[in-house]
């Protein structure tokens, strides 16, 4: 994969030549898939690259949640409403995971906030579409997260070590969470013509964007080549987008559903769906804020911290004083 990608053009990749000792034994490494660790070496634009992504990955488990909470009150049956209710909370705890392993690299949490509250930040563009009806909550759990198990499984196999060990135990949650939203998508298709559907209807909504969890194409990815050298990146975004629509296509067919993409077709001698173009503009004008829900994300974002503000103060205030206690004892 990667030496595809440095032959595309993407020449932003460390070369021997420009290393010295230090980053040359770091590499070394990193080839022999030994894992780097927070006390470890790394190159500086190591470190940032990590902070960068596990910092945007922290963001988008915590903004994710937000779509689904629109339909906890509205959930039809209280099993329904359970299951929500532990995915949400799920995504808190993946959230703090990864916020701790970027922790790691030296930067705070509160760095890492300020940079998502003024726009600075990434989070992942899926999380910028309205929630219309139930059915997003089944295809959200079906197409979202089941495209998060497929870019979370190899950075299971990353080589920084803190975030590899954070994603063992998410990859595991965001199991249940796949198939908790198929379980709501098979319902729904067993169901009344209605609710079959409202099942079309959240699958035309939300397959595309779906499609650009995983980011722009190999071409166009600034990043790949290098996170692809330091092993942060096992495969190319087009590779596992690639991988997610091979998944899913016989899924949906089993559902009784149709593929919005009228160029879809299986080619036999690849053994992969060929499938239309995504996007692009729509998917820049979402990270450039101009989705449909991104400004109402980050107020209610930015809201909830402010509003939380009185909670941190008295943590603060009580860690304050009972450190003054512990050094008088
Ligand atoms: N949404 C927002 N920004 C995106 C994006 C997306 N879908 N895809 C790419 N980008 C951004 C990148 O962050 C990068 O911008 P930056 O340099 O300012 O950070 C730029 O577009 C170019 O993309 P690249 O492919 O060059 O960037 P990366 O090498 O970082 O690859 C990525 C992008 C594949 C998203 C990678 O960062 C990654 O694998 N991140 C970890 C997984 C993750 O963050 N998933 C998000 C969803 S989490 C989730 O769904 C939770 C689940 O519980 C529901």
């Amino acid at each position: 994969m990667y030496a595809q990608m440095v032959e595309t053009g993407l020449k932003n990749v460390r070369s021997a030549a420009d290393m010295g000792a230090e980053e040359l034994a770091f590499q070394a490494r990193i080839d022999a898939g030994i894992k780097i660790e927070a006390k470890d070496w790394m190159p500086d634009a190591y470190r940032k690259t990590l902070v960068r992504q596990i910092s945007q990955h922290a963001h988008s488990e915590i903004v994710g949640q937000l779509p689904e909470g629109n339909w906890v009150t509205r959930a039809p049956t209280l099993k329904r409403k359970s299951i929500l209710l532990a995915k949400i909370q799920d995504e808190a705890g993946h959230g703090l995971y990864l916020y701790s392993a970027a922790e790691t690299l030296g930067v705070s949490r509160d760095e890492l906030l300020a940079a998502l509250h003024s726009g600075k930040a990434k989070y992942s563009s899926i999380f910028n579409y309205p929630t219309l009806s139930w059915a997003d909550m089944g295809a959200i759990g079906w197409l979202v997260d089941g495209s998060a198990i497929i870019n979370q499984i190899p950075l299971c196999r990353c080589s920084y070590g803190p975030y590899a060990r954070a994603m063992i135990r998410v990859c595991k949650e965001e199991s249940f969470h796949a198939r908790q939203g198929y379980d709501i998508m098979m319902s729904l298709c067993q169901g009344s013509a209605a609710q079959k559907a409202m099942a079309q209807d959240a699958l035309n909504r939300w397959w595309w964007p779906s499609l650009m969890m995983f980011g722009p194409s190999d071409a166009e990815s600034v990043n790949s080549a290098q996170s692809a050298q330091w092993r942060i990146k096992l495969f190319s975004n087009d590779e596992l987008r690639q991988r997610m629509v091979d998944q899913t296509v016989p899924q949906i067919e089993y559902l009784g559903l149709s593929v919005p993409d009228p160029d879809l077709k299986f080619n036999a001698e690849t053994g992969h769906y060929e499938f239309g173009a995504i996007d692009w503009a729509e998917f820049h004008n979402v990270l450039k804020g101009n989705g449909p829900c991104n400004r109402e994300r980050l107020q209610t974002r930015v809201k909830a911290y402010e509003d939380g503000a009185w909670f941190r103060d008295a943590l603060l205030a009580y860690a304050d004083k009972h450190a003054d206690v512990k050094a008088a004892a």
